[in-house]
């Protein structure tokens, strides 16, 4: 069966301006995160406290938190990979973070600088800290299908890592596929290998076009938490090939027609996208954006 609800997890502030060539001034950041919170999202990952020169398109991360119109009811989630980031984000009273980890060796290098095993040292002291601290602990791993280093990424190995997560007190696991490789009997097989899918959401980049399609799977799976971006927009700069993220536009036309309740404004959505595509210079990837901008 198909649930009745889903909860969006609006990635687009991080995962879609990471990406971006162009620097996007702090104002209209702000401005992007308010008009999401006016189209009814209830969860927006605001930003990254990463290294400032690792992702300089989110540098700003302190100045986007001390600007931010938080709204009551509203979750602002933010990426922090370290205990420097979780100071930094604690400073700014952050009640939400996300740390990510690899399911693979060559990623976790790349994108973190350290091992599969010594990411763990890394993320130990953030969690236990944050939760001390009353902070709520989101948890990803990327690569889940496959990366383009080492192909397929075997099941048994993002359970692994991903379990290991989950036992350290994080409430939500987000499954990434971050080059969009995954297709959708992948997408059971992966999930059916955890103990509690009712943790889990995914996270799908939709670089083959395959992210709508592997939403459904996971929503038959008994996943209620589906990762998209405003527009589509989106990808890790430290991972070759990957493009932006499943758009939430393509997601909610798909949900409506489910029947399942999201609380968003399409409309809006498709306003916000539209915006944004004129400051970034580029139109939206979206199909759902392109048919009903026409429109
Ligand atoms: P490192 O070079 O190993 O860092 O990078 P370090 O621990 O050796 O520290 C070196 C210096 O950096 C120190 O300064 C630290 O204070 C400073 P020094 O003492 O030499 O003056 N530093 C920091 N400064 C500010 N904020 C910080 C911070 N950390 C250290 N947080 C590190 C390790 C993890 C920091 C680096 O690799 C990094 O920032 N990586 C982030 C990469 C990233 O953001 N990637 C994109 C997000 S992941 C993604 O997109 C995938 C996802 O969407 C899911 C999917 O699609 O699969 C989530
Ligand atoms: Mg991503």
């Amino acid at each position: 069966g198909l649930p009745k609800q889903v909860t969006v997890y609006e990635v687009g502030p991080r995962d879609g301006l990471q990406n971006e060539s162009a620097i996007v001034p702090v104002e209209v950041k702000a401005e992007f995160i308010d008009r999401l919170a006016d189209a009814g999202h209830k969860v927006i990952e605001a930003t990254s406290f990463v290294h400032p020169k690792w992702v300089p398109q989110l540098a700003d991360a302190d100045e986007l938190l001390t600007r931010l119109h938080r709204r009551p009811g509203v979750r602002y989630p933010v990426l922090v990979p370290n205990e420097r980031g979780l100071d930094r984000a604690l400073d700014r009273g952050v009640a939400e973070i996300a740390v990510f980890a690899s399911a693979t060796e060559t990623f976790a290098a790349k994108n973190l600088n350290r091992s599969l095993e010594s990411q763990f040292e890394m993320f130990e002291p953030v969690v236990a800290r944050a939760l001390d601290n009353g902070v709520r602990v989101r948890a990803y791993v990327s690569m889940c299908f496959g990366d383009p280093w080492e192909g397929p990424t075997p099941i048994a190995q993002v359970v692994r890592v991903g379990e290991r997560l989950l036992g350290l007190g994080c409430h939500e696991l987000s499954l990434g596929d971050t080059t969009g490789v995954g297709t959708p009997g992948h997408v059971t097989a992966l999930i059916k290998a955890f103990r509690s899918p009712e943790r889990l959401a995914v996270h799908f980049h939709d670089t083959y076009g395959q992210a709508l399609g592997n939403t459904l799977a996971a929503l038959r799976a008994g996943v209620t938490t589906v990762d998209a971006s405003t527009g589509g927009i989106g990808g890790c700069p430290y991972a070759e090939s990957a493009t932006g993220n499943l758009a939430t536009e393509d997601l909610v036309w798909m949900l409506q027609g489910l029947g399942i309740d999201t609380g968003l404004d399409l409309g809006k959505l498709v306003a916000t996208s539209t915006w944004l595509a004129g400051l970034l210079g580029r139109p939206s990837p979206s199909r759902v954006v392109q048919a009903l901008a026409k429109g």
